[in-house]
C-alpha cells in the first residue's frame, strides 16, 4: 500500500447548546484576551455578540470583537483584524460564522505570532511559527474550515483569491451547536452546503484519498444528499441542520487529509475576477467537472452513484442536476451572469490553482480546462 499520513485536529465539542462551552474552552486553551471574528449577518440578526461577550466574561476572558466580516474577505479586511488583535494584546482567537469569519480568525491567529501581513503567507508552508491558539465555530454547513489549514483571500487589486496554508492553522477546538444554524437563508443554506457536497466528492475522487478518508467522504455526501433538500426547504429542522452541521464537518476532514480536486481550481477565478460566492461556483461547475471524469474513471463516479443514489453513473448526473436545480442553484455560467469571452482569463486563472489539478484523477491540459468552462457556459 503506498503511504499516506492522517491529520486529525481539532477537539470538538458537538450538539444542541454546545456553545455554552465557548467560555471554559478558550480558559482551557489559555486564553486572557479574545479576538472574535464574527459573521456580519449573525451579528445583525441574532444576540450572539452579546452571548459570546457573557460566556467570555464569565470565565475572565478579555473580548475584541470585529463583526463586519461578509463574505469573501480582501486582504486588506485580514490585515485589518491583525492589526486590531496586536494592538489589543489579543492571545486567542475565535471565529464564529461561516468560512470568512473562520479563516480570518485562523489568519489572525497566524499572523499574531508571524510578522508581515497576510499576502506574504499565502502559498504553502509559508508560517515560521505556531499561532496563537483558535477555535471555530461554524454557522454554515459548508466551508469545514474548522478542520482544515488554510485561511482564504482575496488580493482585491490583483482580483485573486489565495490561501495560507499552513499545519499552524488547524484550530485547537471547535464548536458544533446546530442550533446556530437555524437563522441561515434558505440560498446561503444551498451554496454553503453545495461547497460541502463538492469537498466530500472531490476528496473522494483525489488521488490523495485512501482508505481511511474515503469512508468518511463518503458518509458526509450521503448525510448531505438526504439533508440539504430538508434543510432548505425548512430551514428550522434541528435534526437536518445538526446532519449538515457534521456532514460539512466530515466533508472538512476528507479535504483536510485527501484534498480537494479540479472543481475548486476552476471555480477560483470565478470568485476572484468576479465575486461570485464560493460555494455556488463550485456547485455550478461540479456537475461539468463530473462528467469530465466520466469516461475516463466510471469506476469512481459508479461508486459514489452507488453509494448515494443507488443508481448508476448516467443516471446519478441526471439527478444530480435535479438536485442543483431543486436547491435554486444556477444551471450554467451564463445564468451566473459570466461573459462567454472570458474563458482564456478563466483558465489561466484555474491553471495556477495547482495543488487540486495535481490531485485531480485525470491529467487536465488547458485545452482539457478550456473544453469543461465551454461545456458549463
Ligand atoms: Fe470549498
Amino acid at each position: 500500500m503506498k503511504q499516506f499520513k492522517l491529520e486529525c485536529s481539532p477537539k470538538i465539542f458537538a450538539g444542541e447548546n454546545s456553545f455554552e462551552k465557548l467560555g471554559e474552552v478558550a480558559k482551557e486553551l489559555g486564553g486572557s484576551c479574545a479576538f472574535v471574528v464574527i459573521d456580519r449577518f449573525l451579528s445583525e440578526k441574532t444576540d450572539i455578540k452579546k452571548k459570546t461577550l457573557c460566556l467570555l466574561e464569565n470565565n475572565n476572558i478579555k473580548a475584541v470583537i470585529y463583526d463586519r466580516i461578509t463574505s469573501e474577505p480582501t486582504t486588506d479586511t485580514g490585515n485589518e483584524c491583525v492589526s486590531i488583535a496586536k494592538e489589543s494584546g489579543c492571545d486567542i482567537t475565535i471565529g464564529i460564522g461561516g468560512g470568512s469569519a473562520l479563516d480570518t480568525a485562523k489568519a489572525v491567529a497566524g499572523l499574531l505570532k508571524n510578522p508581515g501581513l497576510i499576502e506574504d503567507y499565502q502559498g504553502i508552508d509559508k508560517l515560521k511559527c505556531q499561532s496563537v491558539p483558535k477555535i471555530m465555530v461554524p454557522t454554515t454547513a459548508g466551508t469545514g474550515s474548522e478542520v482544515t489549514f488554510t485561511a482564504v483571500f482575496i488580493r482585491a487589486k490583483e482580483k485573486k483569491k489565495g490561501g495560507i496554508n499552513s499545519r499552524y492553522l488547524y484550530p485547537e477546538a471547535a464548536i458544533l451547536d446546530p442550533l446556530l444554524t437555524l437563522t441561515l437563508p434558505p440560498n446561503i443554506t444551498a451554496s454553503t452546503g453545495m461547497d460541502a457536497f463538492c469537498h466530500a466528492i472531490e476528496s473522494y475522487i483525489s488521488k490523495k484519498a485512501n482508505f481511511i478518508t474515503r469512508p468518511i467522504s463518503m458518509e458526509a455526501m450521503k448525510l448531505i444528499w438526504k439533508n440539504l433538500p430538508v434543510a432548505f426547504e425548512n430551514g428550522k429542522d434541528i435534526q437536518a441542520r445538526e446532519k449538515m452541521l457534521y456532514a460539512s464537518f466530515l466533508a472538512g476532514l476528507g479535504l483536510a487529509n485527501a484534498g480537494v480536486t479540479a472543481v475548486h481550481s476552476l471555480s477560483y477565478p470565478l470568485g476572484g475576477l468576479f465575486g461570485i460566492p464560493h460555494g455556488t461556483a463550485n456547485a455550478v461547475l461540479l456537475p461539468y467537472v463530473v462528467e469530465s471524469i466520466l469516461p475516463h474513471k466510471k469506476d469512481l463516479i459508479e461508486e459514489i452513484a452507488h453509494g448515494i443514489s443507488g443508481t448508476k453513473a448516467e443516471e446519478f448526473m441526471m439527478k444530480l442536476k435535479e438536485f442543483e436545480k431543486f436547491l435554486g442553484i444556477p444551471q450554467n455560467l451564463s445564468q451566473l451572469g459570466i461573459p462567454a469571452n472570458c474563458i482564456n482569463e478563466l483558465v489561466e486563472g484555474a491553471m495556477q490553482v495547482k495543488v487540486p489539478l495535481e490531485n485531480h484523477p485525470v491529467e487536465l491540459s488547458a485545452r482539457d480546462i478550456v473544453k469543461i468552462y465551454q461545456a458549463a457556459f
